[in-house]
């Protein structure tokens, strides 16, 4: 028995009057998704200003918010998602997870409010497919009520031990699926990793080197804690046609460490990353818009093979159909980074 729905299903309205779910995600660039507590009325009535400076804007309504403080939260994210033209930057909102009292509220009343506004829900602690059919039918229901023409997408948190187990049934589970962030800090709690930090690397996680001369000091290599997962979230989402984000870096006070941390995760694939802190959008653009010199080696392969096949050598480095795709994402990736800043466009040659 098909455990799935069928291929022409899988691309129907879940509900009579719902837009058609897209086959394609629209191409945009997300190198930060920077949260706002829309309770706090100073940051909320900064949305519009904030919304110049990054590339996604997202009302928080789930950690961080204090129990007392949902409903303020929920009802401040539908006045700043009203108040403000938000233009090409995204509009994205983190509910409440689905077995908390407040999730069903989220979504009930977001979406008729300002749903047409709204780009994605991310919804935290995905467990399972289960979790975006859920979300996908009762979307699908609440758009068709309100006349909302385009469908809202879905962003899971990849943030459970069973939620990393069923990655692929997450990222396949509707066509509503935007992407995945990994979220380093319920994750290391729900897996019994022994670390205090939100995301980063631990001191005690690493490699000590062999021994050396007698009495030599050994080197010590610290490790990226979050390769393996974010690795995986990488190859779930890339095989389904989804983007991944490395989430968020709790220590302000150390933006290397930050910036190393980013630049792992787009280094590995991902397309952004969360920031928590207005200091963390400087750090995230810079990560996720490629490295001009890298850009202008990569142009140099596309414009050496100019259909894509056979094998240059290009300061001294062998080229061929591969390297041309290598060198095609990057492209792609400034191209869109050059339609949103001038500044970098210029530094391109795009
Ligand atoms: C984010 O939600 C996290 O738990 O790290
Ligand atoms: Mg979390």
């Amino acid at each position: 028995m098909a455990s799935t729905r069928t291929p022409r299903k899988f691309f129907a309205p879940l509900a009579i009057g719902a837009p058609a779910p897209m086959r394609e995600r629209p191409a945009r660039l997300e190198r930060m998704i920077h949260f706002i507590p829309p309770h706090v009325e100073k940051l909320r009535s900064r949305a519009g200003e904030i919304a110049r400076q990054v590339d996604v804007v997202l009302g928080n309504l789930e950690d961080a918010i204090p129990a007392d403080a949902k409903e303020a939260a929920r009802r401040g994210f539908i006045e700043m998602a009203a108040a403000h033209d938000y233009g090409a930057t995204g509009l994205w909102t983190r509910i409440n997870c689905l077995n908390s009292p407040w999730a069903l509220d989220d979504i009930l009343e977001i979406v008729p409010a300002v749903g047409s506004k709204l780009d994605v829900i991310m919804l935290p602690k995905v467990e399972g497919p289960w979790d975006i059919h859920y979300l996908d039918q009762l979307l699908a229901q609440l758009e068709a009520k309100a006349g909302i023409g385009r469908p809202i997408m879905i962003h899971a948190i990849l943030e459970t031990p069973e939620g990393v187990n069923n990655i692929e049934d997450i990222a396949a589970a509707s066509p509503r699926m935007h992407g995945m962030s990994l979220g380093p800090a319920d994750l290391a709690a729900s897996r019994g990793m022994k670390t205090t930090r939100v995301g980063g690397g631990h001191p005690a996680y690493g490699v000590l080197a062999d021994p050396g001369a007698e009495g030599a000091p050994r080197a010590f290599f610290q490790q990226d804690l979050w390769h393996y997962t974010v690795g995986r979230m990488v190859d779930a989402c890339a095989a389904y046609g989804l983007d991944a984000f490395y989430g968020p870096f709790g220590d302000f006070s150390d933006p290397e460490a930050c910036e190393a941390q980013f630049r792992n995760a787009f280094l590995q694939g991902c397309a952004g990353a969360w920031s928590l802190h207005p200091s963390q959008i400087a750090i995230a653009k810079r990560v996720f818009s490629p490295d001009p010199d890298e850009v202008a080696f990569a142009k140099k392969i596309l414009d050496a093979m100019p259909d894509g096949t056979g094998a240059v050598l290009i300061e001294g480095k062998m080229q061929d159909d591969a390297t041309w795709k290598q060198a095609k994402v990057i492209v792609d990736r400034a191209r869109l980074v050059a339609a949103k800043d001038p500044e970098l466009a210029a530094r391109y040659g795009l």
